[in-house]
């Protein structure tokens, strides 16, 4: 049985970035809290590992409430999908250290919004608004709109006599993006758009959907947990019927494999590469018996 691994998978840029900012903080600042921000990455396995060496998760909504255990000297490191102004304020206000992980994807939008609305500019945004992201991002701003598709853009009524800039969420999809825009272009000059959309999760999807085309069954390794898992599975599933989503190797059923040649795998952007070795070494163990 051969096994074919995505082009693209695992692990995006920023995710990584953030995790090994924890890990070397941990390293340097033995003795000092370490905290991180709200979940570092839908993956509780990589979170288990950083726990395990001594960092703590900071609940965002307790911090808000005033019901956290931060004190000064405290280390406390934001998460790829950075947080919201409230929450920078009240960190500076504690005292604490900040590391700020924020990817710098997500860094240049919010320096975009803030950018064009000191200009004068009110901010369309698209995005989902309870995503800890959109929430961080749009909380920078004061004019900011927020739709969650073109549909809902539709529906606003643009005031030809004002100037606006479009903005997204990073893991917006390209084609929507595009449908946004020839609807903006079109009879909407007044409107600046931006494509701050991150490569990460595109190439991740059609990675996934080239591998579900050219293998018999495909295994999307990644955290229930994590929405960017779950659409790599779905894009999977509408191409090879004979598509598994699994968190680990203990999950595999080997019935699955039955007169398959080849075997695929992907992987969420918040799944480390050890759980996929972890995978195909099962599968190759398999092979042995
Ligand atoms: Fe950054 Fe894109 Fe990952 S915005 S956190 S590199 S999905």
């Amino acid at each position: 049985m051969e096994i074919v691994k995505a082009e693209k998978m695992g692990f995006c840029f920023g995710v990584a970035g953030a995790i090994e900012t924890c890990n070397k903080t941990l390293e340097k600042m033995k003795g000092k809290k370490v905290y991180v921000l709200g979940m570092l990455v839908h993956n509780d396995y990589v979170v288990s590992d950083l726990t395990a060496k001594g960092l703590q998760i900071l609940d965002e909504e307790m911090l808000l409430a005033g019901k956290d255990n931060l004190k000064p000297g405290d280390i406390v490191i934001i998460r790829a999908h950075g947080t919201t102004k409230d929450v920078y304020e009240i960190l500076q206000q504690r005292g604490v250290d900040i590391i700020d992980a924020a990817c710098i994807f997500v860094t240049k939008i919010r320096e975009t919004l803030e950018l064009m609305e000191a200009a004068g500019e009110e901010i369309l945004f698209i995005g989902d608004k309870n995503h800890p992201e959109v929430k961080g991002i749009i909380s920078f701003g004061k004019n900011v709109h927020v739709f969650k598709d073109l549909e809902e853009l539709k529906e606003f009524v643009i005031d030809k006599k004002k100037q606006y800039s479009l903005l997204t969420q990073t893991t917006l999809n390209k084609h929507k993006f595009e449908e946004i825009r020839n609807y903006l272009e079109k009879d909407y000059p007044n409107v600046n758009i931006f494509d701050r959309i991150c490569g990460a999760t595109y190439e991740r999807q059609r990675a996934t959907e080239k591998l579900a085309e050219e293998v018999d069954v495909v295994l999307i390794v990644g955290d229930r947990k994590s929405s960017n898992t779950h659409k790599l599975y779905e894009i999977s599933k509408k191409l090879n019927n004979r598509s598994y989503l699994i968190q680990n190797a203990a999950e595999i059923d080997l019935s699955w494999f039955q007169g398959a040649q080849k075997v695929g795998i992907t992987a969420g952007a918040s799944t480390p590469s050890e759980l996929v070795v972890e995978i195909e070494n099962k599968l190759r163990g398999t092979q042995n018996d």
